[in-house]
């Protein structure tokens, strides 16, 4: 049986891809061995383009801004579609400093925001701690950016497990093993288990594991090593997520459920090291506990690490590849959860029209001479 579309890859981009696509008409087939189980299980869902603005990354911004502002409404729909709850939680984000050196990173950050017109609050180390009262007296300073929301990761992607079910997505729960190329044109994937399976087109979602499928052109994709931990037993500690720099180094906490509490994340270029290690671990609770003390207390539930699709400019690689009939949604580095919504609907557009929309235009591997 051919399938108009085979997406290789069920983690949030590939499903929301899959979603979307079906939506509008074509018949997809997923194919993962464990759908979710890859970046989006660690993602602590951070919805967050302003307080994460970065000097360079205009059209990035530009591009996670417009998925920000689907977020609501998609969130609703899956919600609606499925009877599931995907908690998006739009308390706000805290970026703060812990030392004087800190607090100059934020001020340029602030600046920064001010010269794009993004509303941001900078906050005394009094106010920054009437909004968050967890935190250490320590702390130098605050920008508030009531804009930047955040994600249960894990929820989303069961919600669009389910939308993707109930819109007739096929799911096969195998490996890709190779791309298949017929003429110079992509034709399909070869199963691990040993079956073809055709298509019209194939959607490459594999994440950091893009550029590793036989067949695929080579792909500015490498893996970006993040270990992540869950703690329990906080409860009423956070109202939203705080992004601390700590002598120069990065922390977030993002609570979620009723409890929880995530705090990450390691940056590393170490290849697809599956290691959580002590100096990981280590570096990551010292910095949360210097920031919010009572993190201490806490149950450490979960330790793990996965790979982001990292890229040379920090940003996706969307639409058409240098090989006929097949399409790319992988490369999302920092942002896969933040760019779910805009990433699924523009890479349906392609599908159905052809074309992408102008927001993702910037995006095809063109930015890079086209190698892909
Ligand atoms: N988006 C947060 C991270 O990649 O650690």
């Amino acid at each position: 049986m051919t399938t108009d579309v085979v997406v290789a890859g069920g983690g949030l981009i590939g499903l929301s891809v899959a979603w979307r696509a079906a939506q509008r008409g074509l018949s997809v087939t997923v194919v993962d061995d464990a759908p979710g189980a890859g970046a989006s299980t660690a993602a602590a869902g951070m919805l967050a383009p302003v307080t994460e603005a970065s000097y360079g990354e205009e059209a990035l911004l530009r591009l996670s801004v417009a998925s920000l502002q689907r977020y609501p409404a998609f969130v609703a729909e899956l919600e609606q579609v499925t009877g599931l709850q995907v908690e998006l939680r739009t308390t706000g984000t805290l970026a703060v400093g812990f030392d004087a050196d800190d607090v100059r990173q934020l001020d340029e950050l602030h600046a920064f925001q001010t010269e794009l017109g993004l509303a941001a609050e900078r906050l005394t180390p009094r106010e920054t701690r009437r909004r968050e009262p967890a935190l250490t007296p320590r702390v130098r300073g605050g920008l508030a950016v009531a804009g930047d929301h955040s994600v249960d990761g894990r929820a989303l992607h069961a919600a669009l497990l389910a939308a993707c079910t109930g819109t007739g997505v096929r799911l096969v729960r195998d490996r890709a093993a190779e791309l298949t190329v017929t003429a110079g044109r992509a034709t399909g994937v070869w199963l691990a288990g040993g079956d073809a399976l055709p298509a019209d087109v194939v959607v490459l979602a594999l994440g950091a594991h893009s550029d590793s499928l036989p067949g695929v052109p080579p792909l500015p994709v490498r893996p970006v090593k993040g270990q992540i931990l869950r703690l329990a037993g906080a409860a009423g500690l956070l109202t939203g997520t705080v992004r601390a720099l700590v002598r120069g180094r990065h922390v977030y906490l993002v609570p979620w459920g009723t409890d929880g509490l995530i705090v990450g994340a390691t940056v590393e270029d170490l290849g697809f090291d599956a290691r959580v290690t002590a100096g990981g671990v280590h570096e990551l609770l010292h910095d949360a506990i210097d920031v919010v003390p009572e993190v201490a207390e806490l149950e450490l539930t979960e330790t793990l690490a996965r790979w982001r699709p990292g890229t040379a400019d920090n940003a996706p690689l969307l639409g058409p590849s240098s090989l006929p009939g097949l399409v790319l949604a992988t490369g999302h580095h920092r942002n896969g959860a933040l760019l779910t919504p805009v990433t699924g609907e523009a890479i349906a557009e392609q599908l159905t029209t052809g074309q992408l929309p102008a927001i993702a235009e910037p995006f095809t591997t063109d930015r890079f001479g086209r190698t892909a």
